[in-house]
């Protein structure tokens, strides 16, 4: 195993390079869903304290019909299945007395940007991309401030004008909330007779957003695009749309739109991001991410989409052991079904990436660019954030994790290729696989907005 980690830590040797050649980049855009996340840290002890305060009962706090927020003891509902089981969900809120109750009596931590959009605008912008154009449907100050202080960071204002996204004010519009309650792994709730320790830090997210939800476009960005030449678009925000709510329509009236930027020369990658609506998540992958040059995903959302294409059992094997065996058979199928011509899985300790030998993006340049993701990702999580390029690299000299060296080995010899430990990049039945082990925080300072700034920064960092 030591002899392992000195290569690969050899390896995360080229990160600073990786890191230079991010300002080759000219234009990277985000779309769609940008949106303020109001942060806090619950304890399990809190947790108890709200459960009984909405006279929930230990039968009743488990007893989940939608995972949706209806009324307020949905919100400890949601909150509590994810901190017992150490995942992380989101759940959309319909009625607008559960956003002000959660405002007087939740409260939060600290503000900071959410969304896809908006993480990946900040984290593409510092990392040096020359010009990082970002689609917001909302832009009132609250959301503004939210964006980094940066000239190379745009959107529109109120009249169609591009202009730093921190300097915009649009007065008229309302500022989107969205709670990312966190927990501690470790941490303790207890109820009637019933203890229970939370398996790993992770979040609940209970959104009120109608703007993001409805998938609302600003026509400005809409009509720019129409003609803009792009290097790269991340795009997202599909999560968030429900059937009832005509979230099918919505999702197939976005695919004219972007495929004119696909025309017009940009290489798509589309977020999977947790999507909660079944009929709508059906229709993202059917819709989308077919019609997508690559695809990210975390390990929930790759058992998620295996629910969707018909491979119900290989769900349920995932779903009983995680791990990168099981999840590389999940991406392989999903590569097979979908047709997409790249897949990056996200899981905790190793990223893979499935990718088509044409791939416009070499294996190698992959590797690199997953390796700089991993130590930006590691940065993010001991800093709390990378709002300043000093903080970008601030976990390069540390030791891959010994857990991402397990996951990459299990996976070396599912597929019997040694080169795979050694080297990160092996060919499996025609395709170029890159996987690569990742840097490991012991106490994450936050978690939220992990998945987009991995996914992002390895596909943009390998350009
Ligand atoms: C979802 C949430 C948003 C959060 C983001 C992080 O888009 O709606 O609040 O910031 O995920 O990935």
């Amino acid at each position: 195993m030591r002899e392992l980690k000195k290569l690969w830590n050899e390896k995360y040797k080229g990160v600073e390079h990786t890191l230079q050649q991010m300002q080759n980049v000219k234009t990277a855009v985000t779309a769609f869903n940008t949106n303020i996340d109001a942060v806090l840290k619950i304890s399990g002890k809190r947790l108890a304290e709200l459960a009984h305060q909405c006279s929930l009962d230990w039968k009743q706090l488990n007893h989940i019909e939608k995972n949706s927020i209806e009324e307020i003891p949905d919100v400890v509902k949601g909150a509590f299945r994810c901190f017992s089981k150490g995942i992380a969900e989101e759940w959309l809120i319909s009625d607008l007395r559960v956003f002000d109750w959660l405002m007087q009596n939740i409260g939060y931590d600290r503000l900071q940007m959410g969304g896809q959009g908006g993480i990946v605008a900040n984290a593409l912008a510092v990392c040096g991309v020359q010009k990082v154009l970002n689609h917001c449907n909302s832009l009132p100050e609250k959301q503004a401030k939210l964006f980094l202080p940066l000239d190379n960071l745009l959107s529109f204002d109120e009249e169609g004008n591009l202009a730093p996204a921190w300097k915009i004010n649009r007065s008229k519009d309302i500022p989107l909330m969205h709670w990312i309650i966190e927990f501690d792994k470790g941490d303790v709730f207890e109820l009637e007779d019933y203890k229970i320790s939370c398996p790993k830090a992770n979040r609940f997210i209970a959104t009120y957003d109608p703007m993001n939800s409805n998938l609302v476009r600003d026509e400005h960005f809409v009509d720019y695009m129409d003609r803009a030449k792009t290097d790269v678009v991340i795009l997202s925000g599909y999560h968030a749309l429900t059937a009832e709510k005509n979230g099918v329509f919505l999702v197939e009236n976005s695919l004219p739109v972007i495929k004119k930027w696909q025309q017009n020369g940009a290489l798509l990658h589309l977020e999977i991001a947790s999507t909660q609506d079944k009929i709508v998540r059906k229709t993202i992958v059917d819709k989308v991410a077919t019609l997508a040059d690559s695809i990210g995903l975390n390990e929930r959302e790759t058992i998620d989409v295996l629910e969707v294409i018909g491979e119900e059992s290989l769900a349920e094997i995932c779903e009983s052991k995680i791990n990168s065996r099981n999840l590389f058979e999940a991406i392989m199928k999903i590569k097979e079904k979908v047709k997409t011509k790249r897949i990056q899985m996200h899981m905790f300790g190793l990223y893979v990436t499935v990718q088509d030998k044409d791939f416009k993006v070499s294996a190698q340049r992959n590797l690199e660019g997953m390796c700089l993701a991993a130590t930006v990702a590691a940065s993010k999580a001991a800093c709390g954030h990378i709002n300043c390029r000093e903080n970008l690299l601030w976990a390069k000299n540390m030791d891959v994790s010994e857990i991402g060296l397990r996951e990459l080995r299990l996976l070396s010899e599912y597929i019997q290729n040694e080169k795979l430990l050694t080297d990160g990049i092996a060919e499996y039945n025609g395709y170029d696989v890159i996987a690569v082990p990742t840097i490991l925080v012991e106490k994450p300072k936050t978690l939220v907005g992990m998945g987009d700034t991995i996914s992002s920064i390895s596909l943009v960092g390998a350009l």
